[in-house]
């Protein structure tokens, strides 16, 4: 992506290797301890020398909106998506090694977390627009209204790094139903939250086109595979990870999956989204997975798949992210030998 940094490895001091059970006695005893907020920041994953504000969470966990809704949590797995070939990341990976611009466009850009504090998703709404019925949803209840489900996906970023992510939702044609699209709706297209004053990168990064958006297909939108996350590892989303929604579409590259969507948009022609529109030469309308297909800037062949915390692994990128059985039928022109730098 245009101003995403690419770092050559999974650069994590010794210090920061934590599993999360580590880290989540450790926030017992400080708990237990008396110990405020600047003793434990001194204990968790090494950020502990920095000047931090009082309100500051304390960690990647630690940003979950106290208002979001908490009913039908941990959601039971929905046992059609197994990924048998990798372990679940750990949930502080997840959560503490992100992409969110809205909250940061320099220095560590991974570390996304420390600069949530002012961000309240909830109570929020998502209008929905253009061909479709015209409404404006609670997002609190529109996700009391659904029933939850666990699906684990792989989860590929353009850059080229790989996690698998148990996420709570629902399918995202549950919610493409609600909005009664008119039948001439070819494409959808997905806004997100516009409120700099919350979101400190989004109040300072003034050369990005903001808000962040998106765009799918019809029949890319209604595939299956196609999810609306409300949550992750049986909680809601932190909000790091795109509370209060954010889309999940495992066989695209994760810049495909918006974060903290708040307005659905149908239309007739395709619409365009926001790293296209940054680079139209790296960053395709479709952004399938596809191993045959380069970056025009770096291989797609492989991925580093990140697992805990300081453990990476080489792997072989698959075709559509190992999802060919869902989606290959969407694609029929996908290159299925190396073809070159071509945009997609
Ligand atoms: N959505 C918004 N609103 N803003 C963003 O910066 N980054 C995208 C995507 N959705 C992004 C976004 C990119 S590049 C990736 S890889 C994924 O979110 C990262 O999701 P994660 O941080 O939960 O792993």
């Amino acid at each position: 992506m245009a101003n995403i940094i690419l770092r050559p490895g999974w650069q994590i001091k010794e210090s920061r290797a934590t599993s999360l059970s580590a880290y989540l006695n450790r926030r017992a005893f400080v708990k237990a301890m008396g110990l405020g907020s600047i003793g434990l920041s001194t204990m968790s994953l090494g950020c502990s020398q920095q000047a931090r504000s009082a309100t500051d969470p304390d960690g990647p966990l630690d940003t979950i909106p106290d208002d979001a809704p908490r009913e039908g949590y941990p959601a039971p797995r929905n046992p059609a998506y197994e990924v048998p070939e990798r372990v679940i990341t750990d949930r502080l990976v997840t959560s503490s090694y992100n992409n969110f611009y809205e909250f940061i466009n320099q220095g560590d850009l991974k570390r996304v977390w420390p600069h949530t504090e002012q961000y309240n998703p909830f109570p929020g709404t998502l209008t929905v627009g253009g061909l479709a019925e015209k409404q404006t949803l609670d997002i609190a209840d529109l996700i009391r209204s659904v029933d939850l489900e666990e699906r684990l996906y792989r989860f590929r970023c353009v850059e080229a790094w790989s996690i698998t992510v148990p996420w709570t939702g629902f399918p995202l044609a549950k919610l493409i139903e609600r909005c009664k699209p008119r039948n001439n709706a070819r494409f959808v297209k997905f806004i997100c939250v516009n409120r700099p004053e919350e979101l400190p990168g989004q109040k300072h990064a003034h050369w990005y086109p903001w808000p962040y958006f998106e765009g799918l297909r019809m029949d890319e939108a209604l595939n299956e595979l196609a999810f609306v996350a409300t949550g992750l590892y049986g909680e809601p989303l932190p909000k790091q990870n795109g509370s209060p929604l954010r889309l999940v579409l495992p066989w695209k590259y994760g810049y495909k999956g918006p974060k903290a969507v708040v307005r659905i948009e149908f239309a007739r022609r395709q619409p365009a989204t926001f790293w296209n529109e940054l680079q139209p030469r790296e960053y395709g309308f479709l952004s399938n997975v596809n191993p045959n297909i380069p970056h025009p800037r770096w291989s797609q062949a492989s991925e580093r798949f990140l697992s805990t915390e300081g453990v990476e692994e080489r792997m072989p990128t698959m075709m559509f992210n190992g999802y060919d059985e869902w989606v290959q039928e969407l694609y029929p022109d996908a290159p299925r030998s190396y073809a070159g730098p071509i945009i997609r």
